[in-house]
């Protein structure tokens, strides 16, 4: 009898266990690679808002904090580690009301202003220019520049071009010599406002199409310098912005940028960045695949001015934006950061890899302690949050060539929105191709089969993000709760990859 029962008992475990278990197949194509992902999508963006700059990046020389000339020493090795392509700054919103000047000189001597975006808390202007331009070359990236055309003018502009860029004996380069730098900097990417149909100048399309048009010519090419300028794009689903701008200034921009947010819950709220519901988590991955139409909605009214792509879409703020944590400031918009969120940097990310023939540039908001960070800060601790590591895992695609790929995966239906639940993307570079992948299932294991005919498959290896819960994050007493480790569920089978990726996982595939 006893026998009996633990025959039935077994046969019920494997029933349940297959039964929790669903399947997926992907399709890379290895031979049609076209399009070079960007390494500039994985940028990143720092605001003076908060304590973003001030005590996310910049401590000052005298802190207690470890600090290599008053940036935080922590915050720059975890930049590094991620290659981060680019910084935009000092704004967002802040840019607009940015007056550069009062960012330079003797620290004891700049101006102080009240930051009217962000909380109205006085800014010091102790992190200026200097301060951002040494921390780009610190960190080896890019810097982009985000001007300030709501509130400033185009002289004003003019100048601080003229200051980061010029080499000859021009008023603006002796002014930086001055203040203790020599030789100019290199800056490419220069946004030529920020938001400039809300808080960048609540204006029409029209009248922001003339005025980037004095703009642009005054912004001018020093010493070997080649500006990129990008022109301030439309948020969401505002097509109408795209099409006035590309019909008009088309012809003028470089690039042309995006802001998108995974924003508001079903009910309206924005919700809590760790208490949330499962209903609560697939809506909000819902809306952030969402982005996938919206990027080809836009990219279609560019292709009709611009069928050859010549012009970047610069997706230059995107990520998740939830309720400021209890206790904190509601100006600082200081959240934590789950899973979930690791979820929406993984499924976005997968989504700008393939639309890398037109978006050639893509800025999380923001880096530190704000919105959806890569870390977070308590005076001399600092964490890596769930999205971070994403970052991390996915890095390898920076300047790789996208593999084409098909997913038939089940779907997972919330509230009438159809979510699928496994998210890929494949590349190669140096003739080692990666796939990333995400199991956004909250209950079930995928069996998944990649057929990457065309592709010598001689060994793969793994690294997978996992948790126990999906609500769950790190914090300063649990720094490491949640972080990459080595995933072994991947084998090699009849010239096929099969993968066991747990429910609610996300891994990287490096295959040689
Ligand atoms: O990232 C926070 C704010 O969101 C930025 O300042 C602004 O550009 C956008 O509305």
């Amino acid at each position: 009898m006893k026998k009996v029962f633990l025959v039935i008992g077994i046969l019920f475990i494997c029933f349940r266990a297959s039964s929790q278990e669903k399947e997926t197949v992907i399709r890379v194509y290895p031979n049609q690679g076209k399009q070079i992902i960007n390494k500039h999508i994985y940028g990143h963006f720092a605001e003076h808002l908060g304590t973003c700059i001030y005590g996310g990046l910049w401590v000052g020389e005298n802190s207690p904090v470890p600090n290599i000339n008053g940036y935080r020493k922590d915050a720059v090795e975890a930049l590094k580690k991620l290659q981060i392509p680019n910084l935009r700054w000092p704004g967002g919103c802040f840019a607009d009301e940015y007056h550069w000047m009062d960012g330079i000189g003797p620290r004891a001597n700049r101006p102080k202003m009240v930051n009217n975006n962000w909380g109205g808390v006085v800014e010091d202007n102790s992190f200026g220019t200097h301060e951002f331009l040494n921390l780009c070359e610190l960190l080896g990236c890019e810097p982009y520049i985000s001007g300030n055309v709501g509130s400033g003018t185009v002289e004003e502009l003019a100048k601080w071009v003229e200051y980061m860029t010029s080499a000859g004996d021009s008023p603006m380069a002796n002014l930086r010599r001055q203040n203790g730098r020599e030789k100019p900097w290199k800056v490419k990417y220069l946004g030529v406002g920020n938001e400039s149909w809300g808080c960048g100048g609540d204006m029409l399309p029209e009248y922001y199409s003339d005025l980037y048009r004095r703009y642009a010519v005054y912004c001018r090419n020093f010493d070997g310098n080649r500006l990129f300028k990008i022109a301030s794009g439309a948020s969401d689903y505002d097509y109408n912005w795209t099409e006035t701008l590309m019909k008009k200034i088309g012809n003028k921009m470089n690039g042309l940028s995006l802001h998108y947010y995974t924003v508001t819950g079903w009910n309206g709220s924005k919700g809590s960045a760790t208490n949330f519901s499962t209903d609560d988590y697939y809506w909000i991955l819902g809306k952030c695949l969402e982005i996938e139409e919206v990027i080809q909605k836009h990219s279609s009214i560019m292709d009709k001015y611009d069928s050859n792509k010549r012009i970047g879409l610069m997706v230059d703020e995107w990520g998740t934006w939830f309720d400021v944590e209890p206790g904190t400031n509601p100006g600082f918009l200081y959240q934590q950061n789950t899973m979930r969120d690791a979820f929406v940097a993984a499924l976005t990310l997968n989504v700008f890899n393939k639309y890398s023939d037109r978006i050639s540039m893509a800025n999380i908001a923001q880096v530190a302690n704000v919105l959806q960070s890569m870390i977070l800060t308590k005076d001399e601790k600092m964490i890596l949050t769930p999205t971070y590591h994403v970052f991390e895992m996915y890095k390898v695609h920076q300047d790789a060539t996208y593999l084409p790929l098909e997913i038939l995966s089940d779907t997972k239906e919330i509230r009438k929105r159809n979510v699928p639940l496994v998210s890929a993307s494949a590349s190669q570079k140096d003739g080692i191709t990666h796939i990333t992948l995400a199991n956004i299932d909250l209950d079930a294991a995928q069996s998944i089969v990649i057929d990457c005919s065309g592709l010598k498959l001689n060994n793969v290896t793994g690294r997978i993000l996992t948790s126990a819960k999906i609500n769950d994050y790190n914090t300063f007493e649990k720094p490491d709760a949640i972080k990459p480790q080595v995933f072994k569920d991947v084998k090699i089978s009849n010239g096929k990859l099969t993968v066991k990726l747990p429910a609610k996982a996300i891994a990287v595939l490096e295959i040689r």
